[in-house]
């Protein structure tokens, strides 16, 4: 009986899939599902299978890097595939020389057994890291220092004064999406120890406004101008205060080679490097200072970066000029 019962209804189903036409001579069709399958239907029950994921005509999955999938009809899909879609899902793998490749998903493994990493987060960490920062910009200086801080496949903070940034807001973002931090650095650079309590609100919130308006993300990181804080100014920030432990004066000399004297002659694990992102000469520094720096086996990394390394907690609002 149990048997006799599922015959029928094995019947009733394959009943339905195919539809028996009302009469003989009724038209039929071929449909075709994302997943490959297809199948001959009536053609009067079209509708109901092109609402449910079949189509008329032969179609095939395709995929971008960030992992959205599209159904595409077969005859269009060499269009779609020229213009940056993939024929299976395809992963982003990444060289500590700053090499990336996109690969198929299903080969990832090999790559990682090759040197490759899925993310730069990955990379084995060097023992010795520093911490370069730039303050005062963004100018017409900063995309020199993000070209090579590119090349490099290396990190810097940029702690930046809101109107710069309201002046230079495509250098911002460019820095924002290769991974540098961006911190405050106030509106218009005033000494905070020298203002009230108010107007050093107003000139840390309304830079935070200015950079999360360009940025999508509100830095936390507060470097006071001059390095001049008290705990007055340090209670109203409410944020960890970033100073320095390595100060270039390259804001003085204006020479690229004292600038990078200074570095190299003073650099240890944990420092934070002050320069300024405002002159061509300590763009032409960077040049020489970041593979050096490298070279002699220092990972160049954000300020945030640094301090997780070195386990130091920067969600108290205090001081740092350097990380151990
Ligand atoms: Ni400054």
């Amino acid at each position: 009986m149990k048997k006799l019962t599922s015959y029928l209804l094995c019947l009733c189903f394959i009943l339905s899939v195919f539809c028996i036409c009302p009469e003989a001579e009724a038209e039929t069709l071929t449909v075709y599902h994302g997943d490959g399958s297809q199948a001959v239907i009536c053609a009067e029950s079209l509708s109901e299978y092109t609402n449910n994921g079949w189509y008329t005509a032969p179609v095939v999955t395709i995929y971008t890097i960030d992992d959205v999938s599209s159904v595409v009809y077969k005859s269009d899909a060499q269009i779609h595939l020229s213009n940056g879609w993939f024929d299976a899902p395809v992963v982003k793998i990444y060289k500590p020389n700053g090499e990336t490749s996109i690969v198929y998903k299903s080969d990832a493994d090999i790559h990682l057994s090759e040197g490759w990493y899925m993310s730069p987060a990955d990379f084995p960490k060097k023992v010795k890291a520093v911490a370069l920062t730039f303050d005062d910009g963004p100018s017409r200086y900063t995309p020199q220092i993000l070209d090579c801080l590119q090349r490099y496949n290396a990190k810097a903070t940029f702690f930046v004064v809101g109107n710069c940034a309201s002046t230079y807001p495509d250098t911002l973002l460019r820095a924002y999406n290769m991974g540098m931090e961006i911190g405050n650095h106030t509106l218009n650079h005033p000494k905070l120890t020298s203002i009230s309590s108010s107007s050093v609100s107003y000139q840390l919130n309304t830079t935070a406004d200015i950079i999360e308006n360009i940025t999508g993300a509100r830095p936390y990181l507060v470097r006071p101008p001059y390095g001049s804080y008290n705990s007055n100014v340090l209670k109203t920030a409410n944020a960890p205060f970033i100073l320095w432990s390595i100060d270039t004066l390259d804001w003085k000399t204006r020479n690229a080679q004292k600038t990078v004297n200074s570095v190299l002659s003073n650099v240890k694990d944990g420092d934070i490097i002050l320069m300024h992102d405002l002159y061509g000469s300590t763009a032409e520094a960077t040049e020489i200072i970041v593979p050096a720096l490298i070279e002699r086996g220092f990972d160049l990394v954000t300020v945030s970066e640094l301090a997780e390394r070195k386990g130091t907690d920067l969600s108290v609002p205090t001081a740092h000029s350097r990380f151990k």
